[in-house]
């Protein structure tokens, strides 16, 4: 530490990221997308890897898909930067193929970290792949909209913005969706905690 300031957990971690040779992903990316957000902060979007855009500026969702995800938000009356943004996957798999088992894995415990330092309050799956880490078992058309409460977050989940970019009939469900997250962040404090099993929400 210099000049006074400190490094902050979510930092140390943002360092080991950069440089992680754990797949060969490392190999192919050109920077490594760590993730952004205040380390305070209720919200926790988790989507599926960096696509060419965030590859090359090292920032999650900066291309379409997250010019659509900045839409929705500011439907909520939010900005991308009072919320944190992440994916599964930190590096860009080649032509933007679906992640391997094997990367997800090797990627997981960066996801356990970021979790653990923000411990949000909601956390949003946006897509399928980060849909299966909290909703296991479960089909995204099924579960899009819905809520569990897990390990003391509530977990929602939501189709990939870029699923709606392809295929526009998904748009309105995406932003009906995204509507119900206001009235989960304002139920918080009504929903029984559970350490058990993951609990289906019936306020939607
Ligand atoms: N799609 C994702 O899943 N993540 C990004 O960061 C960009 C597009």
């Amino acid at each position: 530490m210099t000049g006074g300031q400190t490094v902050s957990a979510l930092d140390e971690l943002n360092k080991r990221i950069l440089v992680c040779p754990d797949c060969h992903l490392s190999q192919s990316r050109t920077i490594a997308v760590p993730g952004e957000g205040p380390e305070k902060v209720s919200l926790f979007f988790i989507g599926e890897a960096p696509g060419w855009h965030e590859d090359q500026q090292g920032r999650p969702f900066v291309g379409p898909a997250g010019q659509f995800l900045e839409q929705l938000l500011a439907s909520i009356g939010l900005r991308r930067n009072e919320v944190f943004i992440t994916n599964v996957v930190k590096c860009r798999p080649p032509g933007n193929r679906d992640p391997l088992p094997g990367e997800i894995a090797a990627c997981s415990k960066y996801l356990d970290c970021q979790l653990d330092i923000i411990k949000p309050k909601v956390i949003v799956t946006l897509g399928r792949y980060s849909m299966t880490r909290f909703f296991p078992g479960e089909t995204i058309s099924k579960v899009h909209g819905t809520a569990r409460k897990k390990d003391g977050a509530i977990c929602f989940a939501m189709y990939h913005p870029a699923a709606a970019l392809h295929q526009q009939s998904l748009r309105r469900t995406i932003e009906e969706d995204m509507r119900k997250i206001p009235a989960l962040l304002a139920k918080l404090d009504k929903v029984p905690d559970t350490k058990e099993e993951p609990q289906q929400l019936s306020m939607f």
